[in-house]
């Protein structure tokens, strides 16, 4: 199928399709495991004279699996350009080097990642880029924020663990009047809930170890691009100036899973936001719970932006109990649900933000991102919903 066909597919199709191997016609794609390319005189001179990505260089440098990953996910984000990466901290680290400069302001919203937090309050700090944490959700905020020489606006699409949606049209506006490119992490939503290239932004970036990958066995990253600001062969650039130096490319057999994954990513997230609708009204009613954010309550203070930029609330949800204390009784008391730091798999997923992702962040810098000890955060799996309120319910009995 011509690309211009499989680009006008509906987003289902879009993801299953994988173009069959031109050798093989095998319809499943094959996986190049070698890290080496043998060259011959007519090679080795494209490669002199400059060609990068069409031919085989090295495998830190590109890999054909690796390229058919960044097709799929092109195909799925609706980006011009895809660059993947060894993880989803790659991808991050990666786009946000391969943007900065030394002397260079970033506005950011308060909650991102910790990793993500960390990275740009502490590392970037050491290469004289400053960054300026904001409530994203404030637009008046981020404008006041905004310096001579801001040069990126970024956020989560659903943050963690508050499940703040980011209102990506007039952020976007804000930041491309003054040329500055937005970036955003779709980690939480995933491409099936939320597309923010459709909304102006201008680079994507995923953790494919969760809902693009589905499975809880795969680590990946992509950064994902259509953009009026940027050069189009940018991610070119950074694969070469950037990704090459810093040595992050992805495996070409988690390339290959994660190739896997888009296929099923509909029908998991799907199921998976039901659930998660689900298990979010039941803990609201709860006696014990004193609080539940879930994008699509009501109750939740962007419910009306995300029903506007979301056709679903996704899978992600936080309630909040009592304490430190009491949240970690009930994630030891849980059967079902897996006590684990990771999330978007096929398996529920809790853990206690504060005390686990967050934990090399100060309290008080917590308390400001408004992470609280007592919250517990569900990545919402592929169980019966009614077998997960049973889980979690015997568990919060505990606290009786
Ligand atoms: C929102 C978000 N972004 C990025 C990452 C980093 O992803 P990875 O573990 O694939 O490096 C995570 C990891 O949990 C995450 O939750």
């Amino acid at each position: 199928m011509k690309k211009d066909k499989r680009s006008n597919l509906r987003f289902d199709s879009k993801a299953v399709y994988c173009p069959p191997d031109e050798a093989t016609k095998s319809i499943t794609p094959n996986i190049v495991m070698s890290s080496s390319f043998q060259y011959d005189a007519e090679i080795f001179q494209r490669i002199v004279e400059g060609e990068r990505k069409d031919v085989n260089i090295y495998g830190r440098c590109g890999n054909p699996t690796e390229y058919q990953f960044e097709e799929q996910m092109m195909m799925i984000e609706g980006a011009d350009a895809c660059l993947a990466t060894a993880s989803g901290m790659a991808a991050i680290s990666i786009t946000l080097l391969g943007l900065l400069k030394s002397g260079d302001h970033i506005v950011c919203d308060w909650t991102t990642y910790s990793s993500t937090h960390e990275m740009l309050d502490h590392r970037l700090t050491d290469y004289n880029i400053e960054t300026t944490f904001v409530d994203t959700s404030n637009i008046e905020a981020v404008r006041a924020a905004i310096r001579p020489n801001t040069k990126i606006i970024y956020f989560e699409t659903i943050a963690n663990p508050s499940m703040k949606v980011a209102p990506v049209a007039p952020l976007v506006e804000l930041a491309h009047a003054r040329d500055i490119v937005v970036v955003c992490d779709n980690t939480f939503a995933s491409p099936y809930v939320m597309r923010p290239l459709e909304w102006g932004v201008d680079i994507v970036v995923e953790s494919a170890t969760k809902f693009i990958g589905g499975h809880s066995d795969v680590i990946g990253g992509s950064i994902c691009m259509k953009s009026n600001l940027l050069p189009s062969d940018f991610l070119e650039q950074i694969r070469w100036n950037t990704m090459v130096k810093l040595g992050a490319p992805i495996a070409p057999f988690n390339a290959w899973m994660l190739i896997r994954g888009i296929q099923t990513l509909s029908v998991r997230v799907e199921r998976q936001c039901q659930s998660a609708a689900k298990l979010a009204a039941h803990f609201e009613a709860h006696p014990i719970i004193k609080q539940v954010w879930y994008p699509g309550l009501a109750s939740h203070p962007q419910h009306e932006v995300a029903k506007e930029q979301m056709p679903k609330f996704g899978a992600m949800l936080t309630f909040e109990v009592e304490d430190g204390d009491a949240a970690l009784k009930v994630l030891d008391n849980l059967e079902l649900t897996c006590f684990s730091a990771s999330l978007g798999g096929v398996r529920s997923t809790t853990q206690i933000p504060a005390l686990m992702a967050f934990l090399d962040i100060p309290k008080s810098e917590r308390e400001e991102m408004g992470i609280r000890d007592g919250m517990i955060r569900v990545s919402t799996g592929l169980e019966d919903a009614d077998d997960l309120i049973e889980d979690f319910d015997a568990a919060l009995s505990k606290l009786n």
